[in-house]
Order: C-alpha cells, then sequence, then structure tokens
C-alpha cells in the first residue's frame, strides 16, 4: 500500500511516499531555516507563507520521483498536529482538498507519533512493544509504545524541552538558530568535566526531567564571566551541558526499561541527531543487554517520510478523517485519533 504524506508543522515543507509503513519510496524536504535564522527562531507567520508557496512544488516531486501519480496513490496522510497552528493548516487544507479531488482516503497523523515511526524505517523488522525516548524542539517524553496506535507516557519534562534547553544555551553562547547542531559540533573537542550544572531532576517524580535550571545556569554563567572579564572555554561549556542533558535523557530511559521489562529501546526527534546522545545510548544498550535503534541522520528532523510510516498504522486501525478534519496546536501522544483532530 502507498501513502502520500505530507508534513508542514513547523519550519519544513515536507513531502514523501512511503509503502507499507516501511519502504521510503520517495522523501522531499524544503527547509525554511536560513529564512527564519535571522530572527533567532522560528517566526510563524513567514513558516505559514512559505508553506503555502512551497507545498504545491514539494508534493509534485514527490511524486515525480516515486514515478506515481496521485491516482496510483492508495492514501494520503498529513499531520494534523501539534504544530504551529498556522503551518499545520497549510497541510491539512491542501491534503484535505487533493484526498477529495482524488477521491482517496485520508489520515490524520500526530506529528510525535510520526517522529516515534522513523524508527520502523530504520529497523523494518521493529514492531511494538517498545520504549521510545522522544526528544525534539517542542517535547522530551519516555513513552512506552504498546501497540502502533497505542501510546503512554511515563515521564516527560516538567518546563523547557531538551532541544528547546538545547536551542537557548547554544543561543547564549552566541550561536545561530538553531544551535543544537553548533552546540553538539564544538563539543567534540571540550572537557564534558570542566563545569558543573544542577541536574535535571523533580523530585518525586524519578522519569520526569527539568531543563529550566540548567538552561538558566549557562546564561548566569556567560554573564557573570563576562561581567567579570573571565574567558570561557566554550567547547568545555558545551561537553559539560550535553553530558548533563544527555545522561538525564538516557538514564530516564533505560530505568523505565528496566520497570516495565522492555527489550528494545528507540529514540526520536530532532535532538536524536545528537552525537553524544547517540554514542551514550549504544553504550548503555550494549551494558544493559537491550537492543538499540535509532533514525538515521536524515530522519531525525522534521520529515514526511515518518508520517507516511504512521499513517500506514492509523490506516489499518481505521483512522479515517473525515471533512471535519482540522489542525491542533497542541495534543498528547496518547491522543491521535481523526476525532481528537476534529475541529
Ligand atoms: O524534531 P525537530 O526537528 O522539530 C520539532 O518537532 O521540534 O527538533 C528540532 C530540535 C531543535 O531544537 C534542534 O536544535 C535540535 O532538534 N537538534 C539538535 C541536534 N540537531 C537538531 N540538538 C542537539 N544536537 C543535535 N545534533
Ligand atoms: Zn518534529
Amino acid at each position: 500500500m502507498k501513502i502520500l504524506a505530507i508534513e508542514t508543522s513547523c519550519d519544513e515543507t515536507a513531502a514523501a511516499v512511503v509503502e507499507d509503513g516501511r519502504r521510503i519510496v520517495s522523501s522531499v524536504i524544503h527547509t525554511q531555516i536560513a529564512e527564519h535564522r535571522v530572527y533567532g527562531g522560528v517566526v510563524p507567520e513567514i513558516a505559514s507563507r512559505r508553506h503555502i508557496e512551497q507545498i504545491d512544488p514539494v508534493v509534485s516531486k514527490a511524486l515525480a520521483e516515486a514515478g506515481e501519480t496521485v491516482q496510483g496513490i492508495d492514501a494520503l496522510a498529513v499531520t494534523a498536529g501539534p504544530g504551529l497552528i498556522g503551518a499545520l493548516l497549510v497541510g491539512v487544507n491542501y491534503a484535505k482538498g487533493l484526498a477529495l479531488a482524488a477521491g482517496k482516503p485520508l489520515v490524520p497523523v500526530h506529528h510525535i507519533r510520526g517522529h516515534i515511526a522513523a524508527n520502523y524505517l530504520a529497523a523494518p523488522d521493529l514492531e511494538p512493544p517498545f520504549l521510545c525516548l522522544v526528544a525534539s524542539g517542542g517535547h522530551s517524553l519516555i513513552v512506552d509504545v504498546r501497540g502502533y496506535t497505542d501510546f503512554v507516557v511515563l515521564g516527560r519534562s516538567r518546563d523547557d524541552a531538551a532541544g528547546e534547553c538545547f536551542d537557548k544555551a547554544a543561543r547564549a553562547m552566541g550561536f545561530p538558530y538553531p544551535g543544537g547542531v553548533e552546540l553538539d559540533r564544538q563539543a567534540r573537542g571540550g572537557d564534558e568535566n570542566k563545569y558543573r550544572f544542577p541536574q535535571p531532576h523533580v523530585a518525586g517524580a524519578p522519569l520526569d526531567l527539568s531543563f529550566s535550571g540548567v538552561k538558566t545556569a549557562v546564561v548566569n554563567f556567560l554573564h557573570n564571566s563576562a561581567q567579570r572579564g573571565e574567558a570561557v572555554d566554550i567547547p568545555s561549556l558545551c561537553a559539560s551541558f550535553e553530558k548533563t542533558v544527555c545522561d538525564a535523557l538516557v538514564s530516564r530511559v533505560f530505568d523505565a526499561a528496566a520497570a516495565t521489562g522492555a527489550r528494545t529501546v528507540c529514540v526520536a526527534g530532532g535532538v536524536s541527531a545528537n552525537t553524544r546522545l547517540r554514542e551514550s545510548l549504544l553504550a548503555q544498550g550494549e551494558r544493559a543487554g537491550l537492543r538499540v535503534v535509532m533514525p538515521p541522520l536524515t530522519l531525525t528532523g522534521d520529515n514526511a517520510a515518518m508520517i507516511g510510516a504512521q499513517a500506514y498504522y492509523e490506516y489499518l486501525a481505521g483512522h479515517l478523517a473525515d471533512d471535519t478534519l482540522n489542525a491542533v496546536a497542541t495534543l498528547p501522544v496518547e491522543r491521535g485519533a481523526p476525532a481528537d483532530f476534529a475541529g
């Protein structure tokens, strides 16, 4: 079964054709990062406008690269939330129009479920149950994936998401948006034990996280050093920061695996591109005797192939949209049935 998937939840306009939830036939991503960089973050109005301009060429390219026309596709899928509402609406309205015109079923997909499904593209034999660490710009979650459309959140960040924390710390160090990537690069040459930061734990909730203290500590440290005229060893600051954030994420997901008896640990979201996080997950998996699956770097950030992968399982569960389909800005990962996106 071939699904044409569309993703416009933030600053990437993406379309892909995916077969049976596991094989990428084509995948096209138009990123707006360069345009938002001058503002230090995503400007929602600019994002929506670019999606409107790019969606038709991006979808046409994904179909052409797959050697398909919309008539040869079995179903359409679209990210309907969570994300920037104006950005989501571009994809949702385009997909509704195309599905109606072509007479094809339309599957609404939860963005975070899509990130998790990137693991099905990485490991074609992977099946639930497994645990997934979700670390993106907007979410940090420990998710028990009990079935393809059955999710239970075991732990979450109480304040900033991991990606947000990376970006804010990077911004304070003067790196351009999105700073997570540059912080990762700088950290390679640093001493991770040079600086100490508050631990991101939450008293009484061992699987939850709190990153705002780490972020504030980096900002205050840089400010105080500048006032005193002291030089900061930036690579070591990056390495020490990364150690604090990544150790907290990795220990949570393996603690959750020990508690639930899960044998497989996956990772998802933009921060799963982080070098230290990936190395640390693999090392810890080997120590604990658990299988670790992670998406390739081409599938960690926002893309439509992951939406096509999840859409296949939503389709099998009968999750088809009708004309009440709307976009939603916030929605817990437990909820992703068509009624949860109805407006
Ligand atoms: O999943 P994503 O592409 O978008 C959301 O759904 O939020 O995640 C974007 C986040 C940004 O905060 C970005 O800085 C972070 O992922 N990121 C990284 C790395 N690459 C992207 N953070 C740390 N290390 C990286 N290599
Ligand atoms: Zn995302």
